[in-house]
């Protein structure tokens, strides 16, 4: 006790203290070293690895290429300067914190994105951001979780149960279309096509999802409202870099607002989940037929719902409100950004606009009503490859990027060390001159059986390829044609 008494008087005396504070300070700045030497060490370590990459010019050896990333349009040309200038690769680092290899030739790109799941990593830099609204979702997680959700979600995409959509696509874009004729009749003349697609294919998808009717293109849904307004603070999000530090983001303005909009959209997909549950359960116990909504067809969260895997087990709430959030949020800046670009360039290009009425036209002949069916969409080559080129001349997703666990070989004896970021540029690979004759211009032509003769497998990415493509990438008008 004395002992003790005679410590506590030493430090609560002035020359104590002062020792005290040394100390400590003398502490951080040992931890601080410690780290700053592990940061320089690992940056000339990838220095050192990337260096069969050319590099473009950087400010310094320490800051490389900080702020000079960009979500814009800018950021677009820039990738087309990269590209002209080094045809299929380049290394990038961001400060000495994140070491990257942006690639945009098939030959380089084919490696990585084939490369099995069990080597592949989403990266935090560019999918953490996501992570507060969609949660561990598939878009998200690695390794074997990912491949067990991969395979229980893939029967909710299979052509069955997408057959059955099409007559919800059909009524949204007549909702639309009717808002066009009455803003027409009205005199507007020009509306902002992006924004009316985007109410178009969220009401869509809450319609395939969760068979909720919002008509939220009539009336202003505080859930819609909610995912556009993530989407956006997402996009603000990433070019702030400081903003990528939670402990600053929650703490401005647009940090307060993202966790508004973040308990809407959860506490709405959190209602339907846990409703369709109580449902299920229910029947169990009354015995009814084990389907969650027997008078309807099945929709996004019936099939997960009742989905197992091979020892029985399910997915839990959280992971269906996961997929559920990823699968509004994966689905519908997506198409909205399809739809509207391949408008764009049919307008643009009227020969190629009345190529696709007339097919359209000629496969409705002597119908009596004029809804588009499943099947017909096999039948309608021409506007199939409107929607291709529109599809790589305006990529609606510009770049994924991957991680491994191993060194990647890449042709040239390069090699992406492991833990080093992939960036495959969707976009540039679309706009290589090397891959693609003029490739800024809108050529559907391209897309004709006979002109992908010798083409390679990866010059056309735009739901980027392998294991971790798309879940809509199964879904090509060849197998359509083949059913
Ligand atoms: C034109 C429309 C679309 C395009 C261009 C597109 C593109 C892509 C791309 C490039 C990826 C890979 C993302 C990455 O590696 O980070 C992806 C993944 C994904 N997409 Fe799509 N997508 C579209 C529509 C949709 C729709 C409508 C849905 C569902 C409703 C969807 C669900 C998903 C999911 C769940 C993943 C994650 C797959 C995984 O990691 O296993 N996508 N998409």
């Amino acid at each position: 006790m004395s002992l003790f008494r005679g410590v506590l008087s030493q430090v609560l005396s002035w020359t104590g203290l002062w020792q005290l504070m040394v100390l400590v300070g003398a502490g951080l700045g040992a931890v601080v070293s410690v780290w700053t030497t592990k940061l320089l060490v690992r940056h000339a370590w990838f220095t050192h690895r990337l260096s069969c990459f050319s590099k473009p010019h950087a400010h310094s050896w320490l800051l490389g290429h900080l702020g000079k990333m960009q979500s814009t349009e800018e950021g677009l040309l820039q990738v087309d300067d990269l590209v002209q200038m080094y045809t299929h690769s380049c290394s990038w680092f961001i400060g000495p914190f994140y070491h990257l290899v942006r690639l945009f030739h098939p030959d380089y790109v084919k490696p990585l994105l084939m490369a099995p799941a069990s080597i592949t990593v989403k990266d935090e830099l560019f999918y953490g951001l996501l992570r507060p609204w969609l949660g561990q979702s598939l878009l998200l997680i690695n390794g074997e979780e990912w491949s067990r959700r991969r395979r229980l979600l893939t029967p909710a995409f299979h052509f069955d149960i997408l057959k059955n959509y099409v007559n919800k696509f059909n009524t949204s874009t007549n909702t639309m279309h009717d808002k066009w004729h009455k803003l027409l009749a009205e005199g507007t003349n020009h509306v902002e096509m992006f924004d009316h697609v985007t109410l178009m294919t969220l009401d869509s998808l809450l319609k395939c999802a969760f068979s909720y009717n919002s008509d939220c293109q009539r009336f202003s849904s505080e859930y819609v409202s909610a995912i556009v307004e993530l989407s956006d603070l997402i996009i603000d999000r990433r070019t702030k870099i400081l903003h990528h530090w939670d402990f600053i983001y929650w703490k401005t303005q647009q940090g307060k607002q993202f966790k508004k909009a973040l308990s809407i959209v959860h506490r709405f997909t959190m209602e339907v989940v846990q409703k369709r549950r109580a449902l299920i359960s229910q029947q169990k116990k009354t015995g009814a037929h084990f389907t969650a909504v027997p008078q309807k067809k099945k929709d996004f969260v019936d099939i997960i719902l009742l989905s197992k895997d091979e020892h029985g087990r399910g997915l839990t709430d959280e992971e269906i409100q996961a997929e559920a959030n990823t699968f509004m949020f994966a689905g519908h800046d997506t198409t909205a950004s399809a739809i509207s670009w391949t408008l764009y360039n049919l307008a643009r290009h009227e020969d190629h606009q009345e190529s696709c009425r007339q097919e359209v036209t000629d496969l409705m002949q002597g119908r009596e009503t004029h809804a588009i069916q499943w099947e017909d969409l096999a039948n309608l080559p021409f506007t199939t490859m409107c929607i291709r080129e529109s599809l790589r001349l305006h990529s609606p997703v510009q770049a994924v990027t991957r991680k491994y666990t191993k060194d990647m070989d890449l042709p040239g004896d390069r090699t992406v060390p492991k833990g080093a970021i992939s960036l495959v540029s969707i976009y540039g690979t679309h706009h290589n001159p090397a891959v693609w004759t003029n490739p800024h211009e809108f050529d559907p032509l391209r897309f004709e059986p006979a002109n992908t003769e010798g083409r390679s497998s990866h010059a056309f990415i735009p739901f980027s390829s392998g294991p971790r493509n798309c879940m809509l990438e199964t879904i090509n008008m060849e197998e359509l044609q083949d059913e």
